[in-house]
């Protein structure tokens, strides 16, 4: 079906046919499929201006009517569902009367300008005067109208022009039922209604600039800036979202080499037409003028770089990896690979480190993030990813969320949960602050909030486990059938225990025993519950322990394996999911198989026709100690700034300026940049070729719609490094890395582009037995047999609070920026969030003496800095909270390096530190500032002709 055309009303999905008859054509649709849509299914346009597919009918224009044989007066077709053999008639001489009149009366209050009109083109209002044959206006222009109504042009990325709205309410009706945000009102009544966003401007008012409003608007009253500047788009190509873990399908609306817009596909299995403002808006930053196009190298980070051509810097970074390996050993180099990179990026990266190093030393930035995710899901149920797709939402009884914050890390996906709620499920959320969804609004709140304290999930989830076992509201038959048997018990002896219970719990947790109850019983309820978590569960000491907890919960009470229910990370980049697949952990080749089994490495030797070393290789934080202690000599960055994103930044950036040869692959001189000696310009995703895979296993293209202002894709430079290190690579286009993959990778068999054309999108495993993938993991056993249950004991954190460090200083995002910022600080997204600030209780910040906006300096056992307070209840007594956006805020200056028993995952979220009063930046900001002014300045001097 036609994924642009609009026909009216949403699709229904009943089994039951009805049969009509539209103007002499016989049609067959579902029950409850509106006379507009059979008919515009059946290809006979009728016209509208209130409705709209994408939102439920609503029946205020009058420009729909048809005549029903048999039926008296003229039923609106958007609002009149379909009857078995009605005779309908979209076309007759009374019906075109009525539709000219209301057009009349909406363009006679309506500015005559559509010749220099931004819309022009593109204006639904413009058609349906063309359809219904407008010619005149018998009431003039003379009378009272709304044309000297004042533009809203507050918000950075669209205007709101009042004089031409008709007020039609799809955009109050987008809001609401698309994004879930309520910002919008229809003010007044007859001639004086308007739209009002909370009689505000909309900067002000509650908007969060997803732009469903925009896109609904049939006329050129709510309209992209970039539209009004630039004027319609030419031509549009299908990609992917490069931001967040949720994979939303755009298409990028073209003019010549220049997107205009950037508009939701409807068709997109993981938005289904939305967006937020992150990928809908904030796309300016692949044109920012701090890209970097050119090659750049140096001998010492103090030295200014020097522009260099394409050849000369891979083969300076090839002389000075083998320089390096020859002189410090064959092990002294590595390198690090993004979740913000491809899959066909990452697998080569992989494959250059065990091919052309001949080592295993590659890392993911995964490692700071979901590598518990992968060990914790591996260990219980045998597949390291999520087990539902986002649409399995809709059939969730109870939502529970942990360590996640969905209406800013993963809009579009919490615009769909909260649809789900507003529909009466219910929701249990654990997290130590009050995230938005605790009281989103009046239709959408949580049930039970579990504040615990930072650092206290596996306590909190061993007590949710012990209410299940000890109430009998164990999943019997589920376990019986689908877990090992020896396992349970063990682990229902040891939950059981008093030491797990609610009430042992309490003062370790902060959160009443009863509330616990209470909460566990509603999870282990009849009908579906499903668990979604982010790194709220991941980065901690017990993040492993925690992921096991969680499939434990799920295994107990027969929550996996169908629809509605399962264990959903929300994976925080675009393509952390993809990363951990391609074989970007030491220990891992694609797929998730170890480097000492002896078949796979054959397997790989073989296709790779080299060597392969069989020992795992060196994790992120085993690099840096190593080049602290002189082993560890040269490291190939791409698409990750570990300088900002890792825990504790005075020992990273030690261990960069410790290193020879740092290689930064990148679009914008980054804080790693700044220690690099070789610097490759990366190209954007809208440059390239390749694939995400997002957090539900759906894997999708990403379309080079421009070609690269670097000269290359990202893949094509680590092939010339490859290359020039000796081991050859020859691909010539990134299907032909996918093609590698499927044919090495067993969930993968399946997977190529054509086929990704074909579908639209893959959820793996996709092979002979799931040919168009699979949405639903483990439906009638799980992927390691049966499911296992693991013992999680409660150990606390060392990073324990104490009279020197008595508040506890927990991390996360906002909407309107990504991880480092490194993107959306490029656009006009700051206007939003232009600095992190630090939310504290208002308790804490009386103690001492702590205003609004007033500098506070934060101290930890690893460092310091300062930021502006912001004095909130949304964090509890004794937390305090942070993002991490702005590298001058220093948020990894104060974590420490705490982290996972099983993977080193930092434990980012719970670091001892005190408060206090300050009046000026930290020291380390100070020297961040200097060092990064001369830094950008090393750029500048560069005065060297590229050849
Ligand atoms: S702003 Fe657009 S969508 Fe909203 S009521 Fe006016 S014309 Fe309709
Ligand atoms: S941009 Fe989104 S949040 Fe803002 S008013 Fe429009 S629909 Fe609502
Ligand atoms: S929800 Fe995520 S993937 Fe979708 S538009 Fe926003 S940032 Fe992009
Ligand atoms: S489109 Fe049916 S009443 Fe407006």
């Amino acid at each position: 079906m036609d994924d642009t055309k609009d026909f009216g009303t949403p699709r229904k999905s009943s089994k039951k046919l009805i049969n009509l008859n539209i103007d002499g054509i016989d049609v067959s649709v579902p029950e409850g499929t509106s006379i507009m849509r059979a008919a515009s299914e059946a290809g006979v346009s009728v016209p509208k201006l209130c409705a709209t597919d994408s939102l439920d009918p609503f029946g205020s224009c009058r420009l729909c009517l048809v005549e029903v044989e048999g039926k008296r007066g003229y039923p609106a077709s958007c609002t009149t569902p379909v009857e078995q053999n009605l005779k309908v008639h979209t076309q007759t001489p009374k019906l075109a009367d009525i539709r000219k009149g209301v057009m009349e009366l909406y363009i006679s209050d309506h500015p005559l300008d559509c010749l220099t009109c931004a819309t022009n083109g593109d204006c639904e209002l413009q058609d349906m005067a063309g359809a219904v044959g407008l010619r005149d206006v018998r009431y003039g222009y003379d009378g009272e109208n709304h044309l000297e109504s004042e533009k809203d042009e507050s918000n950075p990325y669209f205007t709101f022009d009042p004089s031409k709205c008709i007020v039609c309410s799809r955009c109050v009706r987008a809001c609401e039922e698309v994004q879930g945000t309520y910002a919008l009102t229809i003010d007044g009544r007859g001639f004086e209604s308007k739209v009002s966003a909370g009689n505000k401007d909309f900067m002000d008012s509650e908007c969060v600039s997803c732009g469903a409003c925009v896109q609904a608007c049939p006329t050129a009253t709510l309209v992209e800036k970039s539209i009004i500047d630039h004027g319609q788009p030419e031509r549009s190509v299908k990609t992917t979202c490069a931001y967040c873990g949720v994979g939303c399908s755009f298409n990028a609306e073209m003019q010549g080499e220049e997107v205009v817009r950037m508009t939701p596909n409807k068709d997109g299995g993981a938005n289904h037409g939305h967006s937020c403002v992150k990928g809908r808006f904030a796309w300016g930053y692949t044109t920012h003028k701090d890209r970097i196009t050119t090659p750049m190298i140096r001998k010492s980070i103090k030295d200014p770089w020097k522009k260099v051509s394409w050849e000369e810097a891979i083969n300076y970074a090839a002389s000075e990896i083998k320089r390096i390996q020859k002189k410090y050993g064959f092990d002294s180099v590595g390198a690090i690979s993004s979740s913000r990179c491809t899959n066909e990026e990452v697998y080569l990266m992989q494959k250059l480190v065990r091919a052309a190093y001949g080592n295993n030393n590659i890392d993911t930035c995964a490692r700071v993030c979901h590598s518990p995710t992968g060990y914790g899901l591996k260990a219980t149920i045998g597949e390291s990813s999520g087990t539902q797709n986002f649409d399995s939402v809709m059939k969730a009884d109870v939502i529970m969320i942990i360590g996640a914050n969905p209406t800013d890390g993963h809009p579009v996906f919490a615009s769909q949960m909260k649809r789900r709620l507003r529909e009466g499920a219910k929701l249990i959320i654990i997290d130590p602050r009050e995230i938005d969804l605790v009281k989103n609004s009046p239709h959408v709140k949580a049930d039970f909030h579990l504040k615990l304290k930072p650092g206290t999930n596996v306590a909190t989830i061993n007590s949710l486990a012990h209410v299940v076992v000890k109430e009998g509201l164990l999943d019997e038959e589920f376990i019986k059938s689908r877990c090992e048997s020896e396992a349970f018990n063990y682990w229902k002896d040891f939950i059981s225990k008093e030491e797990n219970s609610p009430e042992s719990l309490e003062s370790e947790t902060g959160i009443p025993a009863n509330l616990v109850r209470q909460a566990a019983r509603l999870f282990a309820q009849k009908g579906n519950s499903a668990i979604y978590y982010g790194l709220g569960v991941t980065e901690h000491s017990q993040g492993s322990t925690m992921v096991m907890g969680i499939a434990n919960l799920t295994m107990a009470t027969g929550n996996i394996g169908r629809e509605g229910v399962g264990i959903n990370p929300l994976r925080g980049q675009n393509n952390v999911q993809g990363a951990c697949d391609m074989g970007s952990f030491p220990h891992e080749f694609p797929g998730y198989r170890h480097v000492s089994d002896l078949a796979t490495r054959n397997l790989f030797e073989s296709a790779w026709n080299t060597e392969l070393y069989d020992e795992p290789g060196l994790r992120i934080p085993n690099m840096l100690d190593g080049a602290i202690s002189g082993k560890f000599k040269s490291v190939y960055c791409e698409g990750e700034d570990i300088a900002q994103s890792d825990p504790d930044t005075k020992h990273v950036t030690h261990a960069l300026e410790s290193m020879e040869c740092v290689i930064v692959q990148d679009l914008f001189l980054n804080e790693t940049a700044m220690y690099a000696h070789v610097f490759l310009p990366g190209s954007s995703f809208l440059e390239k070729n390749g694939t995400f895979t997002n957090a539900e296993r759906r894997i999708s293209r990403v379309r080079k719609v421009m070609s690269p202002k670097n000269g290359y894709e990202d893949w094509e430079i680590t092939q010339l490094l490859s290359n020039a290190l000796g081991y050859p690579m020859n691909y010539k286009h990134a299907s032909e890395i996918m093609d590698e993959v499927a044919q090495l990778t067993p969930t993968f068999k399946g997977v190529s582009f054509d086929k990704i054309d074909e579908l639209g999108s893959i959820q793996w495993p996709c092979n002979d037995e799931y040919p168009e993938g699979t949405p639903t993991m483990h439906v009638d056993e799980f992927v390691r047999g049966k499911g296992k249950f693991f013992i999680t004991e409660y150990i606390p954190t060392t990073e324990r609070v104490n009279n020197k460090f008595p508040l506890i200083l927990t991390t996360g995002r906002i909407l309107a920026h990504y991880n480092v910022g490194a993107q959306t600080r490029r656009t006009n997204n700051t206007e939003w969030h232009t600095e992190d600030l630090i939310e504290i209780h208002p308790h804490d910040a009386e103690d001492r003496g702590i205003n609004e906006q007033d500098w506070v300096g934060i101290n930890s056992r690893a460092g310091d800095t300062v930021l502006r307070a912001k004095i909130t209840d949304r964090v509890q007594p004794g937390v305090i909270y942070t993002t991490f956006h702005h590298p001058v805020s220093g948020a990894n200056v104060i974590t420490t390096d705490n982290s996972d028993w099983a993977t080193n995952c930092p434990e980012f979220k719970v670091t001892a530190v005190q408060v206090t009063k300050v009046t000026q930046p930290s020291d380390w900001q100070e020297k961040y500032q200097k060092f990064s002014e001369k830094q950008i300045n090393l750029v500048k001097k560069n005065e060297e002709k590229v050849n």
